[in-house]
């Protein structure tokens, strides 16, 4: 089972890129940048990701990220990811990133993007993968500082596949950037948010129905309200799933008690991911191998979710059929 979900092309849909930095890495970007990191090992930053909510999360994620600071490091944390995506056969990869996170600490967008568009360039000319990018606003700060970055990233909305929505979600409901999504779907730019992850379904009603999105990140909280349920079924909506992550920020106690088989029966579309996988205990290949032993998966099943991720990816009509046809010679 491990070669077959290993070979299976695999798209992950819902990635931080900045959750991909793995201590290793952290370390030797800290002392290129003679930032000072509060642990002395790589053990030692291991040791501290126990988590026991989202915002426990994000406190070390943010901290992580401090180490970024030239394009050469956004490059070079993008490549270590792809490479290690395309070792477990991912082929596509849809990368969120935080300017705002970086833009606080005095990093220009313009070094983000040229950092992490040179990687995609590479991986795509290199290992044959392809990429697509999201933009996201941090949801715990001001719409005003979401719609200030959006006009401020002018030179690559072209370059954007889509905008997302992400960090803390408690207390900040997608309706708090109504106007932010407008104007991204006025300037023709595809719309994602995370809801319903610790927030509640009216969460992602709102994201659907006031950010216009395509698909929810998340969504497991959906299963509270049947109502809901039968609508995301009815319209189609893909929601990006992320088992290890949901067990480590402990949305479920275990992954035995996630939610998966669920949505599965009740005929939502879902597909897997590692939301962060440097934070969460793996990536894509991790992800798919703990399913398949906590739920105990025929071949046919994950098939249907690598056809899911393909068919709601960021990408061409001809790239989505050369996908399809990887998938259907690869079982
Ligand atoms: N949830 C919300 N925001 C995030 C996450 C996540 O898992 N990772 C990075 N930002
Ligand atoms: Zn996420």
């Amino acid at each position: 089972m491990r070669d077959f979900l290993q070979r299976l092309p695999k798209a992950e849909l819902h990635l931080h890129i900045e959750g991909s930095l793995e201590p290793e890495l952290m370390f030797t970007l800290a002392e290129r940048n003679g930032v000072t990191l509060p642990y002395d090992s790589v053990e030692a930053v291991k040791a501290a990701y126990e988590f026991d909510d989202l915002q426990g999360f994000l406190d070390l994620y943010y901290q992580g990220m401090s180490v970024l600071r030239s394009a050469e490091d956004f490059h070079d944390l993008a490549m270590d990811y792809f490479r290690r995506a395309h070792a477990d056969g991912v082929v596509h990869v849809e990368m969120h990133f935080d300017p705002q996170a970086h833009l606080a600490r005095g990093v220009e967008l313009e070094t983000v993007m040229e950092g992490l568009g040179l990687a995609c360039r590479e991986v795509e000319r290199e290992l044959g993968m392809s990429t697509a990018m999201i933009m996201a606003f941090l949801r715990d700060r001001p719409a005003e500082a979401a719609m200030a970055v959006l006009e401020r990233a002018a030179p690559y909305w072209e370059l954007l596949d889509a905008v997302g929505l992400d960090s803390a979600e408690r207390g900040h409901p997608p309706s708090k950037f109504t106007e932010v999504f407008r104007r991204a779907k006025m300037l023709g730019i595809p719309r994602v948010a995370h809801a319903g992850e610790e927030g509640p379904p009216e969460y992602i009603r709102e994201a659907l129905d006031l950010l216009e999105v395509c698909r929810i990140d998340h969504g497991v909280r959906c299963l509270e309200d049947p109502a809901l349920v039968n609508r995301l079924r009815d319209e189609g909506v893909v929601l990006t799933v992320c088992p290890l992550s949901n067990v480590r920020l402990k949305v479920v106690q275990d992954l035995a008690s996630h939610p998966l088989p669920q949505l599965l029966d009740a005929g939502l579309r879902v597909t897997l991911n590692s939301d962060d996988p440097a934070y969460f205990g793996g990536g894509m290949l991790a992800n798919f191998l703990a399913c398949h032993e906590a739920f105990g998966w025929s071949r046919e099943v994950f098939v249907q979710l690598a056809g899911t991720a393909i068919e709601a990816a960021f990408i061409s009509d001809r790239r989505r059929l050369e996908l399809h046809r990887q998938l259907a010679s690869s079982v």
